[in-house]
């Protein structure tokens, strides 16, 4: 693909002399007073589960796409990148703070640190995945009536905003606009829906350009200085569905290049969904890798 990601796997980070603020499913985040230091692991998670196998080589991948993201759209709206760059990051940090390179080089993102708003910001351009659902089940999505006889993935008359709660562990809740205006405030979840759109449609012509389809994806945003930021991730497999193109076709299942590659082999195996999960075969690994390699390369190229 162009871009060598470090070849050794790190499923938890351990950073002695820096303060661990969370480990969340993916990144483990560390305390810089005004900053954080935001580390990628190969962690995987699907149906709010983390898994026990790593994939190799995705914490980089999701950095360095997040980052390649936050360039590109940093004028239209702010965000939290300040840089990926490992030697910098390593001077920003307090002397006595030593990282190994074989695990954290291409791994960190040092960020402005943020006040949270929480609720998940999904964008959804194609009908797939709790919206799908929905609509199966009511006719509706995020609670709007949507015109009668669509298909699994199919396109939506245009980009709709559906948002979630954040919940700290377990699952996140669809909630209607209202709900999100009532949980954040009127003027806020008018300006998170609105940027959030924006992302969407710059994303995806960028995305449709490249021969991929962005069916869906999850912002978040937070305060940095009273001003509204994209924060954690942005654009990447895991926050989004990307599917190819050329073989698309509105209720068949679409070729993607992100987790459902993963969640299609656990809907198949005996496991309930409770924890814990069970280790992914060498199989799924690579196939799963192999996935989101494609979608940064379309991507970035
Ligand atoms: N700039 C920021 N300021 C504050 N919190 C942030 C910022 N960037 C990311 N976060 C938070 O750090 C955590 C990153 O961990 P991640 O594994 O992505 O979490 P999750 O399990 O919620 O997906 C998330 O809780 C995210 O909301
Ligand atoms: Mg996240």
């Amino acid at each position: 693909m162009g871009v060598t990601f470090t070849a050794n796997t790190l499923l938890r980070s351990e950073i002695p002399g820096l303060k661990l603020l969370s480990r969340g499913k993916v990144r483990d985040v560390y305390d810089l007073n005004e900053r954080l230091l935001i580390v990628a692991t190969d962690r995987i998670s699907a149906f709010d589960c983390v898994l026990p196998t790593p994939i190799p080589g995705k914490g980089a991948l999701l950095n360095a796409l997040s980052a390649f993201w936050f360039r590109k759209t940093g004028d239209v709206v702010p965000n939290h990148l300040i840089t990926t760059d490992f030697a910098e990051i390593l001077r920003a940090l307090p002397p006595d703070v030593r990282l190994d390179p074989e695990l954290y080089d291409r791994r960190l993102l040092l960020a402005r640190k943020a006040r949270r708003v929480d609720a998940e910001c999904i964008v959804r351009g194609c009908l797939a995945g709790s919206g799908w659902k929905e609509y199966c089940e009511k006719g509706t999505l995020c609670g709007e009536r949507l015109p009668q006889g669509l298909q699994e993935a199919s396109p939506l008359p245009r980009p709709v905003f559906t948002p979630s709660t954040k919940a700290a562990s377990g699952h996140d809740e669809n909630i209607s606009r209202e709900r999100l205006s009532e949980l954040a405030g009127a003027d806020i979840a008018r300006e998170i829906e609105r940027l959030s759109l924006m992302l969407y449609d710059f994303a995806s012509r960028h995305a449709q350009e490249r021969g991929l389809i962005l069916a869906d994806t999850k912002f978040e945003f937070g305060f940095i200085n009273d001003r509204l930021c994209v924060i954690d991730e942005m654009l990447t497999p895991d926050s989004s569905r990307f599917w190819d193109q050329s073989a698309f076709k509105p209720g068949a299942s679409p070729a993607n290049f992100d987790k459902q590659f993963v969640r299609d082999w656990l809907d198949q195996s005996a496991w309930d969904k409770r924890p814990p999960a069970p280790e992914l075969p060498p199989a799924v690994v690579d196939g799963t890798a192999r996935r989101y390699r494609e979608a940064f390369r379309r991507l970035t190229r």
